[in-house]
């Protein structure tokens, strides 16, 4: 199916009607064993739906053509996708370059768990290619990259990055998570393995935790099929099944996502309370060019500082709406945080900590008049 359009691969790849019925969606496989004709005998290689399920291999194949790789893992969470990575290409002694805006939960990751079993890292600033490569060491094993990132939407050049870790040995991983497969697709930009919450844009309506694997070479893949079958933290069925559904609408949604976030980029930058937006599309942003070239559209997630501190951020948050407080970004629905006190407070008194008057956006697909008029009145307090 590789020579469709990405709107096609969304709906049809790895979903071929069912072969038993003709359902036109892969059904939900919720079952744990397979028989088998003989000892050995498996039917379509299932045996163990940890080693596999075809709800899940559905889901793992149409996001594999999507990211233009040669095969995709699913998992129960983005965290555990990450973690499953780390561990099949990092050993104890093994050193990590990451961002130095990462999301808080991999910042976690790293400096808290992998760090504890001898995986060292060090942060860097993406968007600057001379200071990645002064990050990197004899040991660096992956350069970690997420572009745009959270929450302060810097761009880095995958392109470029991928020239510096292929040099110094090391895997590029990139979480692409923000920007979703329908807007950047990084294993064609020289990446080797991209990740995912597929929590987020791909999933699409708030309503379940994924994460996901896409290797760019079957050697790579080999080694994460198998841990991801060794460590167990798979995507159940039902999660699978969700997931998909959500992805066969992600080209529309994004669409929608992106002019939306355009307009309210518009009402942020000529309101007096705000004193910086972030977002990639906006010519001043530093990495404007590179967003450009290697981006199809600047995505859905917003984030500005407020005129007045932490205490005006948090009452702005507080003020919404329309848009929901709450943790998390890319579903149907607005949502607003303060990343300080919320969805980065275990970067506090880290290098990645965030500004406390910073406030992000995720933009959803209301009536975008409505979403303006809520921005208007939770700043006017
Ligand atoms: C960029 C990014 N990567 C990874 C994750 C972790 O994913 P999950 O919450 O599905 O474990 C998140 C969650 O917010 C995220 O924003």
């Amino acid at each position: 199916m590789t020579d469709h359009g990405f709107e096609t691969l969304a709906l049809h790849a790895g979903q071929e009607p069912d072969p038993l019925t003709g359902s036109v969606v892969p059904p939900i496989y919720q079952v744990s064993t397979y028989a088998q004709d003989g000892v050995g005998g498996l039917r379509n290689g299932y045996e163990y739906s940890r080693s596999g399920n075809p709800t899940r291999h559905a889901l793992e194949q149409c996001l594999a053509a999507l990211e233009a790789g040669t095969d995709g893992f699913a998992f129960a969470s983005g965290l555990a996708a990450e973690d499953t990575l780390l561990r099949a290409v990092c050993a104890p002694g093994d050193h990590v370059v990451i961002p130095d805006d990462a999301y808080g939960g991999t910042y976690r990751l790293f400096a808290a768990v992998m760090s504890r079993w001898g995986v060292e890292w060090t942060s860097a600033r993406l968007s600057d290619v001379e200071s990645v490569r002064a990050a990197m060491r004899p040991n660096t094993r992956v350069l970690w990259v997420e572009t745009p990132t959270n929450p302060l939407l810097n761009i880095a050049d995958i392109a470029a990055l991928a020239d510096v870790a292929h040099a110094g040995g090391a895997l590029l991983a990139v979480d692409n998570t923000f920007a979703s497969p329908y807007l950047q697709q990084p294993l064609t930009l020289g990446a080797d393995v991209v990740v995912h919450s597929t929590t987020k844009y791909i999933g699409g309506h708030s309503d379940v935790i994924g994460g996901a694997l896409v290797a760019a070479t079957p050697e790579l893949a080999e080694k994460l099929g198998y841990h991801q079958n060794a460590m167990g933290a798979v995507a159940g069925p039902f999660d699978a099944w969700i997931t998909l559904r959500g992805v066969k609408t992600l080209p529309v949604r994004m669409d929608r996502h992106c002019a939306n976030a355009a307009a309210v980029v518009e009402l942020l930058q000529r309101h007096r309370r705000v004193t910086q937006v972030f977002y990639p599309g906006l010519p001043d942003h530093p990495n404007h060019d590179v967003a450009a070239r290697q981006m199809s559209q600047f995505g859905g997630m917003v984030s500005f500082r407020v005129e007045g501190g932490e205490e005006a951020a948090v009452e702005v948050v507080n003020s919404a709406r329309l848009f929901t407080l709450a943790e998390s970004l890319g579903g149907v629905e607005s949502l607003i945080e303060h990343p300080g006190r919320m969805t980065h407070a275990s970067a506090a008194g880290s290098p990645l900590e965030v500004p406390g008057d910073l406030v992000r956006l995720s933009v959803g697909l209301e009536t975008i008049d409505d979403l303006l008029a809520d921005l208007e009145q939770a700043l006017s307090h």
